[in-house]
């Protein structure tokens, strides 16, 4: 039976473990395009950290026909060289490297909404709809195909131990491969045959410059999940006639942009959302050894697909990210340490963003080297009020550096905002992260007190050094009339109660928080409507597109009801009143539930601030914002607690 810590061999390819380190791209490279310092110490403590494979971000071939479509770019000697630094390193730490190439993002480029991308046939713009791609001529593809075989030879010599050809998700070869985007008439065009034959011929390019025995892997979507996509039938056809193609592994993907929470999970997948593929794969007796990821941070599961057979290897994408020892913990059996995503996607709202990259649990993502903890100068004793994320967050690192720290939370219970945030069946991740922060505090030296309030007078008998304030944010209750004749709950609260007595339920409010209380609420067999004084929901949350989307699928598939530009005016014992765009309306209802936000409280600051020698606010406390802002906060406040001034 197969094990995930067991050496194994992929084609040529032998690996020290099945443990692979998905291709995640940032935008930090060096300005050709480069593998810049900071990204080779991405990869490189994520070798360290035990992964057998690692797979830098999907690279381009080519800047001719799409300006940087990927962070990184593999055509000049210079890019080549910093390629085989980051080989070479990975390499020291027993890893091996697969160069994921790709000939550029066709329809899916976001480029600006003038210049319609390039395509395999005049299909819409996905993010331009109004912008007709322009198919590539057969000269074109000729030219991408050769500048693929030199990247490969490029990537070879640099020491790259496998290629990847990038043929999944939407992107510009997975157009060629699906009919949806493909409408050629030519050799490229029509038949399963024909629409294949550039893989074929990047294929053959690959072979040509590095020979046929060197590991040549291809990442495809089995099932795109789409109207008019590729069905898990037509997949699996395309597999059994590409099982005897010469591929040594095929990396297995679900979902395009248009379901993109598919492919990039979010907090509202399902673990293991895509194993689905590799079994069907795997029952319709395909031979070429299975990659596949898709919300598989839990070692336990990752270690009963391999032993089940259902994959070769196992991908992980965002669990690489939150935790760069994902390997090596869970080969130690150090389960309870490994940091959990919680799929909020920030990390991809950073790209999409243009900021650097961030992980909302991980504060040095992308900064392994200049966000590195130092020990403590001095002994300071910090006192850290609130046992939120952020809070616990400052706690655990003022200990980890040796300062003598104490935590106090007003509650019975740690947690703060994520208790509300992850009791959700929906929002499991989050829970499982609160569990990992509670067992970290355990495990460290900070002195934890619950039940306790903060009055300016204890702290100050205390007499800490410094002060780190993370008591969150109050939800914010409006004054309607007649509130006092029905139930009136705050979301928070409901969500860690867990339990809601009405049937009929009002939530005030179409924020994240708002909608994700009905979507609660309408699990638990209740009639939700949910009142929003904007155009539509959701519309004040900054997030990345799949968790959008993801929510809004939610959203669709459920028996909300959504009144928008609406507002409740006044509340009966039966029922509420909603002005929508100026018409009332009754709405009958037994319960209202409001989400309507939260505001903070700096007087315990103002309290202290000049009493003693170091005040910080972070988090909620400072403004409501987000768990990667409470978490930043924490851990950067007590990683230059001795540098910071008030
Ligand atoms: C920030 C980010 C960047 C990604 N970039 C790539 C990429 O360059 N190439 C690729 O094949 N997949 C890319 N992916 C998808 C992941 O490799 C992986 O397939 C996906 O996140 C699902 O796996 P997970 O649930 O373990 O995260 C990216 C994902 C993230 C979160
Ligand atoms: S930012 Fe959020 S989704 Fe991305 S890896 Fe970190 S926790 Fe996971």
């Amino acid at each position: 039976m197969a094990t995930l810590f067991e050496k194994v061999k992929i084609g040529n390819l032998e690996l020290k473990n099945r443990v692979v380190m998905d291709p995640m791209g940032f935008s930090h490279t060096d300005p050709d395009g480069g593998y810049s310092d900071r990204q080779i110490d991405y990869y490189v403590e994520r070798a360290k950290g035990g992964f057998g494979l690692i797979y830098p971000t999907a690279t381009t071939v080519t800047t001719k026909f799409e300006f940087a479509p990927m962070p990184n770019v593999l055509e000049t000697y210079s890019q080549a060289t910093r390629l085989s630094i980051l080989c070479d390193k990975v390499h020291q730490y027993g890893a091996k490297l697969c160069s994921q190439l790709s000939l550029g993002l066709g329809r899916v480029a976001f480029v600006d909404p003038f210049t319609p991308p390039k395509s395999a046939s005049a299909v819409p713009a996905f993010f331009f709809p109004d912008l007709i791609c322009e198919p590539f001529t057969v000269d074109e593809i000729k030219f991408l195909i050769g500048k693929f075989g030199y990247s490969c030879l490029l990537a070879k010599n640099a020491g790259a131990d496998a290629i990847e050809i990038h043929a999944y998700g939407g992107y510009l070869i997975d157009q060629f491969l699906t009919p949806l985007w493909n409408k050629r008439t030519d050799e490229y065009g029509g038949s399963l045959e024909n629409r294949l034959r550039i893989l074929y011929e990047l294929r053959d390019a690959c072979w040509e410059n590095c020979g046929k025995d060197f590991p040549l892997f291809v990442k495809l979507t089995i099932d795109h999940g789409i109207p008019g996509g590729r069905t898990l039938e037509e997949g699996i056809e395309m597999l059994k006639v590409l099982d005897d193609a010469g591929f040594a592994c095929f990396h297995l993907d679900l979902g395009t942009y248009e379901n993109w929470y598919d492919a990039v999970t979010t907090v509202y997948q399902k673990e293991g959302n895509q194993l689905y593929l590799a079994e069907a794969a795997k029952k319709a007796g395909i031979k070429t050894p299975l990659l596949v990821q898709g919300k598989l941070g839990d070692p336990k599961l990752a270690e009963k697909v391999v032993r089940e057979g259902i994959a070769d290897l196992i991908g992980l994408g965002h669990p690489a990210l939150t935790d760069a020892e994902w390997a090596n913990k869970a080969k130690h059996g150090r389960h309870e340490d490994i940091r959990p995503c919680i799929g909020c996607n920030e990390c991809i709202y950073a790209n999409l963003t243009n900021q650097r990259f961030k992980c909302a649990v991980n504060p040095v993502l992308g900064m392994e080297k200049e966000f590195a903890l130092t020990p403590a100068r001095e002994k300071l004793s910090v006192l850290v009020v609130g046992a939120g994320p952020g809070g616990i967050k400052a706690a655990i690192t003022a200990a980890q550096r040796g300062f003598k720290v104490e935590l106090w939370e007003k509650d019975y219970s740690l947690g703060g905002a994520l208790r509300a945030a992850g009791a959700p069946d929906f929002k499991e991740a989050v829970a499982k992260y609160l569990e990992y922060l509670k067992v970290q505090l355990y495990k460290s030296q900070v002195m934890v007190r619950l039940n306790k309030e903060a009055t300016p007078e204890e702290i100050l008998k205390m007499k800490p050094d410094a002060v780190i304030l993370a008591c969150g944010a109050r939800p914010i209750m409006p004054n309607i009339p007649g509130m006092e004749k029905m139930t009136v709950l705050e979301a928070t609260q409901l969500l860690i109660d867990g339990t809601c007595p009405g049937q009929k339920i009002v939530v005030l409010g179409g924020g994240l928080v708002g909608c994700e209380t009905a979507l609660f609420l309408e699990r638990q067999g209740k009639e939700v409507t949910i009142v929003e004084q904007m155009e539509a929901l959701l519309m004040t949350v900054k997030h990345a597109t799949n968790n959008d989307l993801a929510i809004k699928k939610l959203l669709q598939d459920s028996q909300i009801q959504q009144l928008t530009k609406a507002n409740v005016t006044s509340v009966d014992t039966a029922s509420v009143t909603v002005n929508k765009e100026g018409q009332e309306m009754t709405v009958p209802c037994d319960t209202l539930v409001i989400a309507i936000g939260y505001q903070s409280d700096h007087s315990l600051e103002a309290a202290l601030k000049g009493k003693i020698p170091k005040v910080f606010t972070i988090g909620d406390n400072v403004v409501p914002a987000k768990v990667i802002d409470a978490v930043a906060e924490g851990y950067h406040t007590a990683r230059l607690l001795e540098e910071l001034e008030n």
